[in-house]
């Protein structure tokens, strides 16, 4: 009995004190995650001064660790939603996007260290839907909003600190490359009437902070 007592003892120190970011875990991380564009644009939207609103959404990664150095992440979010301005006109739009991005990491320190800071390289994909003109847009004469999906690389820094085996604290950032080739109308109210098409770009860093669990 009391050797009983003295072995549950040494494993219960040894799998408390024990921190695992091991080969074959998976980490779910659930978060805000808030886009901050640093946007800017050629063409006509550029020589306007484009400026697109900062958005915090809910952020997901699922991490797959290869080995305890080598981690595959994915980042998925809740739909972000942008105002698009001009410097002279104001908020003339607003659209949505999806940004998933796939990672591939390096986490610093060994499994059972308690905080494990990494760095990530990989690609973005950005899908952009309801893109729409507000009434300021309408009554300027702009309609046919339309952006294109964008491919672009990505990079990571972030830290995991270990509350006990199964949970932990995270804090990351990317900086996306995120471009759009963006269409849409005028009617000649206040831009010269015709079909417009500008590459915008967003090149987001993306901020969040989340709690994780360990599979
Ligand atoms: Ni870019």
């Amino acid at each position: 009995m009391k050797k009983l007592a003295v072995a549950a003892l040494i494993l219960g120190s040894f799998s408390g004190g024990a921190y695992a970011h091991d080969a074959g875990e998976f980490f779910l991380r659930a978060g805000s995650a808030t886009v901050r564009p640093t946007e800017g644009s050629d063409g006509v939207l550029g020589s306007l001064g484009v400026n697109v609103s900062n958005n915090t959404q809910l952020g997901l990664t699922m991490t797959y660790m290869a080995t305890e150095n080598v981690g595959i992440e994915l980042l998925a979010a809740t739909p972000f939603r942008h105002r698009v301005g001009t410097e002279k006109t104001g908020d003339i739009a607003t659209v949505h996007h999806l940004p998933p991005t796939l990672m591939a990491q390096w986490y610093f320190g060994d499994a059972n260290s308690k905080a494990r800071p990494y760095v990530g390289v990989g690609v973005n994909y950005t899908t952009f839907f309801d893109e729409k003109f507000n009434d300021t847009g309408k009554s300027a004469g702009l309609s046919d909003l339309s952006m294109k999906s964008s491919w672009g690389a990505a990079g990571q820094v972030g830290l995991d600190y270990l509350i006990n085996r199964d949970w932990l604290l995270n804090m990351s950032v990317w900086y996306m490359d995120i471009d759009s080739k963006t269409k849409f109308k005028s009617d000649g109210t206040v831009l010269a009437a015709g079909s417009y098409s500008n590459n915008v770009r967003l090149d987001p860093w993306v901020f969040m902070f989340s709690a994780g669990y360990r599979f």
